[in-house]
């Protein structure tokens, strides 16, 4: 199947928050894609519609399968059913693991900068935010594992946040993570 990802498609008035703005706003904060979703997507949630009735869903068999099929068929690396939890979105899975993971008054470490929503799921949850500034040398950024030991070694600090891609710095974390100064 082809999947065409240069096809202009005009989102305006669809009550899009990315392009619902002025004329000649160019909205390139928001990493909202432009292309259409595949056609297999496409079909799968018509064939949905077309039945008419939306009530009350459980999580089928075929989605743990999907999910676990991708993860082994990618990574080699294969998972037990029961560790999956389904999920409407990144950001409410981060809230609920953060009121699971972590105590009211507690720190929540994160690598800065870092996707704002990040900040949000911690403070508004009485959590409290511990910051472990990522270092630019000019080519990218990097850990400063120094700063993240010290920071970690504080009882408080119950749980970390790592951001992988990492939004903004657009970096992929590798195993061999760099620190500052000793890029791998
Ligand atoms: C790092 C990161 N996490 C989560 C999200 C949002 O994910 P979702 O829309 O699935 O909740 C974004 C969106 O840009 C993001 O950059």
């Amino acid at each position: 199947m082809p999947y065409d990802f240069d096809k202009p498609v005009n989102r305006r008035d669809t009550h899009s928050m990315k392009w619902d703005v002025k004329e000649h706003e160019l909205p390139m904060w928001v990493a909202d894609m432009d292309f259409q979703t595949a056609p297999e997507i496409r079909a799968a949630i018509q064939e949905r519609a077309a039945h008419g009735v939306f009530g009350y869903s459980v999580v089928p068999e075929e989605w743990y399968q999907a999910y676990m099929g991708w993860w082994e068929r990618r990574y080699g690396f294969s998972m037990e059913k029961e560790w999956l939890v389904f999920c409407t979105g990144v950001v409410p899975a981060i809230s609920s693991m953060v009121r699971k993971l972590a105590t009211v008054g507690e720190n929540v470490l994160v690598q800065t900068p870092v996707y704002n929503i990040f900040f949000n799921s911690i403070v508004n949850n009485g959590r409290n935010i511990v910051e472990n500034p990522l270092q630019y040398d000019g080519n990218g950024y990097q850990m400063d594992l120094e700063d993240l030991e010290r920071k970690l070694s504080n009882p408080q600090t119950t749980l970390m946040i790592l951001c992988n891609p990492h939004n903004p710095v657009g970096r992929i974390w590798s195993r061999w993570v760099s620190c500052a100064g000793n890029i791998m």
